[in-house]
């Protein structure tokens, strides 16, 4: 056999060889592939075995090959073979890379002043050293042209271009995980499928008591402006998914939806605000302001109800 390397360099090396190959080329997201699919631990074993063989069959040609062998080949090929495996290729990189003298060759290179016994050798830079520098120079010069010459963008323009890239990427990472939703971060969700999901819900689950069109029955209206809980995207969010008061019959629908199909429903009952059901229940709770988007006075007041019904509603509230 001609190949000097020995065969416990030889199988480990092609068998991790092969293992990245397979990490790299199988696609099992997060996780690495041996763990994501367990078959390919089998595929693994079965590299490794048939490594093996190789080996033991390259062992067996080699050795009827060798019989065929007149005396003097057999002991010639036997002294190349019991050289021991050397490091030389990466000695003699080191020996380039670092161009040291040999201590015993040190007394070429001393130099001739002496202090109190301390002498100094005269070596050379090391090549590694020199070419890194060499490196820096080629860097400079490079970056030189390219931003004080050409000017092709500047660190401001840089980091905008980190920042776009950045938020692009968090809108992604919203859109694939919805579920990350809670009542803090929930969003009104315009898209007519979203919408028509949360229809669906509500009609499966919410109709007994809010009636299919929201006017209200066991529930509360929930197409007026009066929430007992609050309204807005984050208080229905949050009464749909931790429930109403107790006692009530509203009770919490996290267990049943993930928060991504609250997040749906939700919207759906916000968009049922301002419709006219058939049969309208009397309004309960107060008139509920979004904070953030303070409507003008005058608009609250024109849609201020009788005020009994103020009074009555703000009762219901106290207990
Ligand atoms: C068993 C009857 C019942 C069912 C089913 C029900 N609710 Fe309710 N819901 C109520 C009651 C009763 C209240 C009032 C709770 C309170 O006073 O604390 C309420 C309150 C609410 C409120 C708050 C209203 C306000 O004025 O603050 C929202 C929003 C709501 N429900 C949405 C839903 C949705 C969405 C579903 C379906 C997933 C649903 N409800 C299913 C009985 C029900």
């Amino acid at each position: 056999m001609s190949t000097k390397t020995p065969w416990w360099i030889r199988v480990p090396v092609l068998f991790f060889l092969i293992f990245g190959l397979m990490e790299y080329f199988v696609d099992s997201g997060d996780k690495p592939a041996i763990i994501e699919y367990p078959i390919t631990q089998f595929f693994m074993l079965l590299v490794l075995m048939i490594l093996i063989a190789i080996e033991l069959i390259l062992g067996s040609i080699e050795n009827i090959m060798f019989q065929t062998l007149s005396e003097e080949s057999k002991e010639r090929y036997l002294a190349a073979k019991n050289q021991k495996f050397k490091w030389t290729w990466a000695k003699n990189l080191m020996k380039r890379l670092t161009r040291t003298k040999p201590i015993e060759r040190e007394e070429e290179i001393i130099m001739d002043h002496n202090y109190d016994g301390i002498r100094e050798l005269d070596n050379v830079l090391p090549p590694w050293w020199v070419y890194l520098f060499y490196a820096t120079i080629v860097f400079s010069v490079v970056y030189l042209v390219r931003f004080h010459v050409i000017g092709e963008y500047t660190q401001a323009e840089e980091y905008e271009q980190e920042v776009a890239a950045a938020q692009k990427a968090i809108e992604e990472y919203k859109r694939t995980a919805k579920d990350l939703v809670d009542a803090s971060t929930v969003e009104y969700l315009s898209d007519p499928a979203d919408l028509a999901a949360g229809e669906k819900i509500f009609a499966a689950n919410c109709v007994v008591c809010h009636m299919a069109d929201g006017g209200g029955g066991i529930g509360p209206n929930l197409t007026d402006e009066y929430w007992i809980l609050g309204g807005g995207i984050k208080n229905v969010f949050s009464t749909i998914s931790e429930g109403g008061r107790a006692g009530k019959g509203m009770v919490a629908w996290k267990q049943n939806f993930k928060p991504a199909e609250i997040a749906q429903v939700s919207s759906y009952v916000i968009s049922l605000g301002g419709t006219t059901p058939a049969n309208p229940k009397a309004p309960e709770g107060e008139i509920w302001v979004d904070p953030d988007t303070p409507d003008e006075p005058e608009q609250t007041e024109l849609e201020t109800p009788p005020a009994e019904q103020v009074s009555d509603s703000t009762e219901v509230t106290m207990n």
